[in-house]
């Protein structure tokens, strides 16, 4: 069964045919619809389009990598949050982070590369084409949603940036400011969270730079005004609210993988055969689910393994969980 809908890449799509959520909650309706508009896209070959912006979603692309599973409503993924800078329960992020100011946002880029300093978030992006991705989504805690994200391939930005040939992982750190997240007052962290991939994880081309949902600029609690997400490795990869990103020569240390080193791994596969030390990963409750529908079966790289399975040809899965 193969959940990728793949094609070649489509041209620019206006603003006012970005799918909204009730037309989501069709499924055939929807499916019928991006194939039109890849269609009438692919007949026009008009030009790519500029300018990426972390507010205007005028020109946006939809992307072929997207799944044709049916999204969780906008309330479900904006209403349960992990996002410890706003409070340790899923409701937290969305009580707590309203009033959090993400404009003007900066990312410094530093370490193993060419393009080095501290740049204004709209000025970094814009050369980028934004797409909507339809991605599953898969928490460590065994409950998983599908997210249309909007963002750009993070292989776009790292091209940008002129990594040299030490640069082997890239670090993401989420902003310290415990009077802006005042979650992070208390120690329940070691903070800032901070996350890493390796460089060949970085670059393939699922690996995402978040700055919206359902076509609307990315909410507080999912993590404004970036963030990353990587849909075939447990939730906690995707790091929210970056401001610095970091290329390394070695393994930088990740968040959960240094509270809980026996519990979470620097890589963080999602994968159905390496049981959580307290709980199996067999199976996965979608959000929105009523309590008698079945759970279900989780897959191998959440799915993803046509496209992922390849960066990991020789290793041990159980050993480099
Ligand atoms: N990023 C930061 N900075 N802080 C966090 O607490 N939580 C992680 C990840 N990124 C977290 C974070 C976890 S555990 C998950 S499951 C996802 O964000 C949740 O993303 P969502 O709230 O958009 O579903």
């Amino acid at each position: 069964m193969s959940i990728i809908i793949k094609s070649s890449r489509a041209s620019d799509i206006k603003s006012s045919e970005i799918t909204p959520e009730s037309d989501y909650l069709n499924r055939r309706e929807f499916i019928k619809k991006s194939s039109l508009l890849l269609g009438a896209a692919w007949a026009g070959r008009v030009a790519m389009p500029v300018a990426a912006s972390t507010k205007d979603f005028s020109s946006i692309i939809k992307s072929p990598y997207s799944t044709d599973v049916p999204p969780n409503s906008f309330k479900e993924i904006t209403s349960y949050n992990n996002f410890y800078e706003f409070g340790t329960s899923k409701k937290d992020p969305a009580r707590n982070a309203g009033d959090f100011q993400t404009d003007p946002w900066s990312i410094t880029i530093e370490g193993e590369c060419k393009k080095q300093g501290r740049f204004d978030l709209d000025d970094l992006i814009k050369p980028f084409a934004l797409e909507e991705r339809i991605y599953r989504f898969r928490c460590v805690e065994g409950w998983s949603m599908v997210i249309p994200w909007i963002g750009f391939s993070l292989a776009d930005l790292i091209k940008q940036c002129e990594p040299n040939s030490r640069a082997k992982y890239i670090e993401f750190t989420t902003l310290y400011d415990p009077k802006r997240m005042p979650g992070q007052k208390r120690r329940v962290l070691q903070w800032p969270y901070t996350e890493g991939l390796r460089i060949d994880e970085a670059m393939n081309p699922l690996t995402l730079m978040a700055v919206g949902l359902y076509g609307k600029t990315m909410p507080n609690q999912n993590g404004a005004p970036i963030r990353l997400v990587v849909p075939w490795k447990y939730g906690f990869k995707s790091i929210k609210s970056i401001v610095k990103i970091r290329f390394t020569e070695t393994q930088p240390a990740c968040t959960w993988n240094v509270t809980a080193p026996k519990e979470y791994g620097f890589y963080s596969n999602v994968n159905p055969n390496v049981d959580h030390p307290r709980w199996s990963q067999r199976t996965e409750r979608r959000i929105g689910s009523k309590f008698w529908e079945p759970k279900q079966k989780t897959l191998m790289f959440n799915g993803y393994g046509e496209d992922v399975a390849y960066l990991y040809k020789d290793m041990d899965l159980t050993k480099y969980f």
